[in-house]
């Protein structure tokens, strides 16, 4: 490792200070630093071989775990992509690794919102809140690179359609059932879906 961080720290290298002829390893400050990083795998390598066939043993069980590393190997990562963890935004994350966040968690987390889990449209009302990918408590349409394409011709049409309904009917829940006891348990999929179907009663408006 002290070798590592002393191939790191070469700055009498042509390399450093004209950045033109780093692809030429001159120094061979490269050279060495892989050489040294090939011996520090080799020592992971057996610790990780060790562990995986721990993991993948008919014994194992996902209570077992004892480090991040058997939650790695339980998941399918590579030696090659454990070898290449970074971090993002302090949290250690493998190479090539598929993200995904829990916006589900976030929208009830009562650190984010008050009262998360009580139907309070009116909680945005003067709030500086924006749903277009800069405050991440709210990201409907995803946020950065990959973000929603289709998110003008999105709130377009949920607009005019929400719009369309409340203007032209009116709406009640049969038998006159109170909406605040309406059962809004979520069926868990890629996209939520109530567990019982929403039934609801239009009328005409007379306009
Ligand atoms: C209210 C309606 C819509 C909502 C809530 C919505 C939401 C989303 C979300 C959350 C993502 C993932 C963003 C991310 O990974 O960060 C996405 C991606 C995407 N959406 Fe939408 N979307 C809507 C309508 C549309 C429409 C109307 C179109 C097409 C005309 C569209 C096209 C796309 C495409 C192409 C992607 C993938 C973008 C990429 O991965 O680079 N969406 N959408």
């Amino acid at each position: 490792m002290l070798k590592v961080i002393e191939y790191g720290g070469r700055v009498k290298d042509f390399g450093s200070f004209f950045p033109i002829l780093e692809r030429f390893d001159l120094h061979g400050t490269r050279k060495g630093a892989m050489k040294q990083f090939k011996k520090i795998f080799a020592y992971w390598e057996d610790i990780i071989e060790e562990r995986r066939a721990h993991v993948n043993s008919s014994t194992w069980s996902s209570d077992q775990a004892q480090s991040f590393l058997d939650r790695l190997l339980e998941n399918g990562f590579s030696n090659n992509q454990i070898y290449q963890l970074t971090m993002v935004m302090n949290y250690t994350v493998p190479k090539n690794a598929k993200i995904f966040v829990n916006l589900w968690a976030m929208g009830r987390d009562p650190k984010l919102w008050d009262n998360p889990l009580s139907f309070n449209p009116e909680r945005f009302i003067e709030s500086k809140l924006d749903f277009k990918g800069q405050d991440f408590e709210l990201l409907p349409f995803g946020s950065g690179r990959r973000m929603c394409l289709g998110m003008s011709s999105g709130i377009k049409s949920v607009e005019s359609m929400l719009a369309c309904l409340i203007h032209e009917f009116d709406w009640e829940l049969p038998n006159g059932d109170d909406p605040s006891k309406l059962d809004m348990n979520e069926r868990f999929g890629i996209a939520l879906k109530r567990e019982m179907p929403l039934m609801l009663i239009f009328k005409q408006r007379n306009n």
